[in-house]
């Protein structure tokens, strides 16, 4: 099976609709089909300002969150980036081999160092992806599936694999992005031009997997629409009836055609009402296995264990190539 890789980044108290769709519904499908390693990137939550007892708790509910949404630990590796210190370790040896020019390039870099203005952007979040290059490179992942934002990332990550590769030799698999489709992202509820995130300007914009289901369905119901009557999809005139469809496409697996021909003639509290119904539907069951593994930490914290050391065993190994490979002497 080939091997894939991606991660998030850990969520203060609940992951969202956007993260559901977007990545863990197609990681669920993809462990079958792949030989999959799924990490909670707590060393890449530090590149911003951060709470340490807050970070903790998020690390744990975003891991509790990937189980509960389907993520199996016994089939996939679900672990924590921090538990296997190759990835810094590797990071390190990325960062001799990236030009200072080229990580500030990095249009997320340039975006959130603009939000916390320049000079007060740490080295860290300068160096996020070639963290995120050891991520990838340290499994020898073939397929990383991210939205389209990571797409430059992933980029840096191929030519850094090539760059290794030619100087040292033949080391790294030069990893493929396999980028989400529009209809994998979720816009926010109350400002459907923009993408549903963490960090949103309103709470009622934002589906917390976490939230009351009937929070979640208040949330959904009073989403923003337009003056038109017509549901159909049309992501430049009509953003908040198209995202409404996008989410009851993923939560249905109709396709969003079938949805249009569905709801000819219907109006819009129709299908607001479906897609609060499905999403509530979807979520509560993962909400209460989410707060069942919550209410047993340690054995969490045990499972969480065990899937480090395998993805420690792989990475270890890479790391140790890597380390033979430009010369280091190695300990007797
Ligand atoms: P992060 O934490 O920003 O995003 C995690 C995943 O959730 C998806 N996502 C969305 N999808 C649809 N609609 C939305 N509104 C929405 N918001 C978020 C993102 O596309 C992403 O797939 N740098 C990575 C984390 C990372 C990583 C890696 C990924 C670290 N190392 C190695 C792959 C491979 C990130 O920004 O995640």
């Amino acid at each position: 099976k080939p091997r894939l890789f991606s991660g998030m980044q850990p969520s203060a108290d609940s992951l969202h609709i956007g993260n559901y769709v977007g990545a863990l519904l197609q990681w669920r499908e993809q462990q079958t089909t792949h030989d999959a390693l799924f990490c909670v990137v707590d060393m890449h939550a530090i590149t911003v300002a951060q709470d340490p007892a807050t970070l903790r708790e998020s690390t744990r509910r975003t891991a509790a969150q990937y189980i509960a949404a389907g993520i199996d630990p016994t089939l996939s590796t679900l672990f924590i980036q921090s538990h296997v210190p190759a990835h810094a370790q590797l990071a390190w040896v990325l960062n001799t081999l990236t030009g200072f020019g080229e990580a500030s390039r990095m249009t997320q870099f340039k975006d959130k160092a603009a939000k916390q203005g320049a000079d007060s952007a740490s080295l860290g979040l300068f160096a996020y992806p070639t963290l995120m290059a050891a991520d990838i490179l340290l499994y020898g992942a073939e397929v990383v599936p991210v939205g389209d934002d990571q797409r430059q990332h992933v980029e840096l990550t191929r030519d850094l694999a090539t760059r290794f590769n030619s100087r040292f030799g033949p080391t790294f698999v030069v990893p493929e992005a396999t980028i989400q489709k529009e209809s994998a992202r979720v816009y926010d509820l109350q400002n459907p031009e923009s993408k549903m995130s963490k960090s949103a300007a309103t709470e009622s914009g934002v589906v917390w997997m976490l939230d009351e289901p009937n929070r979640t369905a208040k949330k959904i119901k009073s989403a923003v629409t337009d003056t038109e009557r017509e549901i159909r999809f049309d992501r430049g005139a009509k953003p908040g009836v198209s995202n409404l469809l996008t989410i009851q496409s993923a939560f249905t697996g109709t396709s969003v055609a079938a949805l249009e021909e569905q709801y000819a003639g219907r109006g819009y509290g129709d299908l607001k009402k479906d897609v609060a119904e499905v999403v509530v539907e979807t979520f509560t069951p993962i909400r209460a296995r989410a707060l069942e593994l919550l209410d047993d930490p340690a054995e969490l914290d045990r499972v969480l264990a065990g899937n480090a050391d395998r993805a420690n065993e792989i990475a270890q190994s890479t790391l140790d190539t890597v380390h033979d490979r430009i010369g280091f002497l190695r300990k007797a």
